[in-house]
């Protein structure tokens, strides 16, 4: 959807390491010039106004607050009317990775917050964090699918209120072990929230 450049060229020469790829030569005389530089204007407007729409909506027993305990929420995904075709084959994948849109969130408070908003965990850029408190308030969780009823998708551990938007799903694809590292308040962090404590 959003073309920010001359996309072949640049991939295969980022592809061969040699860094950033220069933009395509303009098209030769006036003419050219012109579209070149229409072009140019087109993909700067891309580049600052980025939009997208709703394909679905959460609906589950949550309707906000503080809640833990994501991991045992059932939610349905009801995907617009129309992408049912567009859904079929995502029952053969075990997990899929759901992208929403945080739309109770408000802006970030300051750079450097405590995660959850607890003072016993180190003060880290709030980018450094999964808070849904950000400038674009995109939430992003790897789910477990159940069942796919038409349109309707149901998941496992989805921590998305009721009533969110969905922008995107797609299916989980697991990649060979990338030797993942976090500090450690996310171990503590984690298992808080897989018990459902605190
Ligand atoms: C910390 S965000 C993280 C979402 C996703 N796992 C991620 O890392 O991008 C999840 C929390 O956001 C809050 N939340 C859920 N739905 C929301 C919504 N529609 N608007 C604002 N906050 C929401 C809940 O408190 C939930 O525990």
């Amino acid at each position: 959807m959003f073309i920010l450049g001359p996309p072949r060229e640049g991939l295969s020469r980022r592809k061969r390491g040699q860094g950033t790829s220069p933009p395509a030569p303009p098209p030769r005389g006036e003419e050219g010039k012109l579209r070149w530089g229409a072009r140019r204007l087109r993909v700067e407007e891309r580049r600052n106004q980025l939009e997208v729409k709703p394909i679905g909506i959460v609906h589950n027993a949550v309707a906000g607050g503080r809640y833990t305990g994501w991991d045992e929420v059932v939610s349905e995904i009801r995907l617009a009317p129309e992408l049912e075709e567009a859904a079929e084959g995502l029952e053969e994948f075990s997990h899929l990775i759901v992208i929403f849109w945080l739309d109770r969130a408000h802006a970030p408070d300051a750079a450097k917050i405590h995660p959850k908003d607890q003072p016993d965990l180190p003060l880290v850029g709030y980018l450094a964090t999964r808070s849904p408190n950000r400038p674009n308030p995109l939430g992003l969780t790897v789910v477990r699918l159940l069942e796919r009823r038409g349109n309707v998708l149901v998941v496992q551990g989805l921590d998305a209120y009721d009533g969110t938007p969905v922008l995107d799903v797609k299916p989980y694809m697991p990649a060979p072990d990338e030797g993942i590292r976090v500090p450690a308040w996310v171990g503590r962090l984690t298992g808080q929230e897989r018990s459902g404590k605190r």
